[in-house]
């Protein structure tokens, strides 16, 4: 038998000491086994915390998936190991916060970006809003996520401020609660066009700002109300915005951003929601993650046609973000 197989059985037997002797020895502890699994996800699967932590401490790719799409976090998470879980969900946000390497190479949706979405076509039908390379923009089964953004970061009414217009979901929402003033920062020509088109531009307390919000951040001022949404952008432009917030966001004002962040896997979406809460909270904010079911608005007929389903989870987790002072 391999070594590597030998490492797996010691991981799944919780023979700590054999694993440290094999790993010592040159065995790979990236190996997959013949069921798809890895040494860490064997003892992660057990709740063997002290193997977890030191096939880690050797460097065992903490982010592998089994061929169910499963993480060694995942599989602790489902069997309930929470000293596992925790070992390495620790692992994750230390790896992204170095490295990167799961969301920030991607876009909001988990997708490489391989052309400018920007100079590209959209198709606009009436539930989604589509990429010339058949990916969503947007969908209407997002409108009751949209609608909870809305009623979030209009709880203290005044001056509201969305990025990224895509379907209009959120701003009819936000209209619902009459702000003081609605600013709405968009970059697509298209998008731009068809918001005009449809009435968008004559509303009273509407400001529309034709741009990418990088190059529109002069422009703008500062607001009890954002929300944040855009698309073809990757985590590091995420990120870009929130080093701008402790200016854009009023004292007491609310921030939220669509919580797309690794929609396909459970365990990748709470290393990234707990890593943004911790960026956040470096800035001088706290994050709290309002749960909300999607199961019931997703069946499988909703992804016809599209060619990333960039969300694959039962709860989409609503980020409420102040200053940290202010939730006090
Ligand atoms: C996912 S959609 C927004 C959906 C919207 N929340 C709704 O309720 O319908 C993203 C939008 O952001 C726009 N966008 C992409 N990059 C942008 C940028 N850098 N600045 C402003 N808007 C951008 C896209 O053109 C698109 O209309």
């Amino acid at each position: 038998m391999v070594e590597e197989e030998l490492l797996c059985e010691a991981a799944l037997a919780g023979d700590c000491r054999k694993v440290r002797d094999l790993v010592a020895a040159g065995a790979d502890v990236s190996y997959f086994d013949g069921e798809g699994l890895t040494p860490l996800m064997h003892a992660a699967k057990h709740g063997h915390a002290d193997i977890v932590k030191t096939l880690l401490e050797f460097g065992a790719p903490w982010n592998a998936l089994s061929p169910s799409n499963l993480s060694a976090g995942d599989i602790a998470m489902d069997s309930g190991h929470q000293d596992t879980f925790d070992l390495l969900l620790n692992a994750g946000i230390q790896a992204e916060l170095v490295l990167g390497t799961i969301a920030r190479t991607k876009d909001k949706n988990g997708s490489d970006l391989g052309m400018n979405y920007l100079e590209d076509r959209v198709v606009f039908s009436e539930d989604r809003l589509m990429d010339s390379n058949s990916k969503a923009i947007m969908m209407a089964w997002e409108k009751p996520l949209m609608e909870a953004h809305a009623r979030a970061v209009c709880s203290g009414n005044g001056d509201i401020i969305n990025i990224g217009f895509g379907m209009g979901l959120v701003d009819t929402a936000i209209q619902q609660y009459k702000p003081r003033t609605h600013t709405i920062v968009e970059a697509h020509p298209e998008v731009y066009d068809r918001m005009l088109r449809s009435g968008w531009g004559e509303k009273d307390n509407v400001k529309i700002v034709f741009g990418r919000w990088q190059d529109v951040l002069p422009q703008l001022e500062s607001y009890d109300g954002i929300f944040f949404d855009t698309y073809g952008e990757y985590y590091e432009d995420l990120r870009e915005f929130h080093q701008h917030l402790p200016k854009l966001l009023k004292p007491g004002g609310i921030y939220s951003f669509f919580n797309g962040l690794c929609g396909g896997n459970a365990f990748f979406h709470v290393v990234y929601c707990q890593l943004v809460s911790l960026e956040l909270e470096s800035l001088g904010f706290s994050t709290q993650f309002i749960p909300l079911p999607v199961k019931d608005c997703l069946g499988e007929e909703v992804w016809e046609g599209v060619k990333h389903k960039y969300w694959q989870l039962d709860t989409y987790y609503l980020p409420v973000c102040q200053e940290a002072s202010g939730s006090e």
